[in-house]
C-alpha cells in the first residue's frame, strides 16, 4: 500500500505568484519544484522535463500550466502531463496547505 510522507517546505509566501521554487530536497534522486500559478493554486512536480530534464521550476507558468525553458513543451500542472502534440508525463506529487504552509507528499511504500 503506498502513502505519504508530508514535507513541510514553509511560508506560502515564499513561492512567488506565477512561480516557482526548487526545493533543497528531492524524491528518488530527483528534484522537486513547487509552483505556485496566477490563481494562487499550488503543484509540485519533478523538476525534469520529460523530453531532455529541462529545468521546469525555470519556465513560465500560464494559466495551470509551464512551458520548459529549453524547448518549450508544455506541462500541465495538476497531472504533469504533456500537452499535445507532445508526449510524455512529468511526474506530479501531491500538495496541501495548513495554516497557511505549504506540504509535499513524498510517496512510501509502508513496510506490510
Ligand atoms: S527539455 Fe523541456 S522541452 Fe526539451
Amino acid at each position: 500500500m503506498d502513502t505519504h510522507i508530508w514535507k513541510n517546505i514553509g511560508p506560502l509566501s515564499e513561492i512567488p505568484v506565477r512561480g516557482a521554487r526548487r526545493l533543497c530536497f528531492g524524491h528518488e534522486g530527483k528534484p522537486i519544484a513547487v509552483f505556485r500559478t496566477g490563481a494562487d493554486t499550488f503543484f509540485a512536480l519533478i523538476d525534469e522535463c520529460p523530453h531532455k530534464a529541462g529545468p521546469l521550476s525555470e519556465g513560465i507558468i500560464a494559466g495551470n500550466t509551464v512551458t520548459c525553458p529549453l524547448h518549450n513543451w508544455v506541462i500541465e500542472l495538476d497531472s504533469g502531463n504533456v500537452a499535445a502534440p507532445d508526449e510524455g508525463n512529468a511526474r506530479s506529487l501531491p500538495v496541501r496547505v495548513e495554516g497557511g504552509e505549504l506540504f509535499v507528499g513524498l510517496p512510501v511504500r509502508e513496510l506490510a
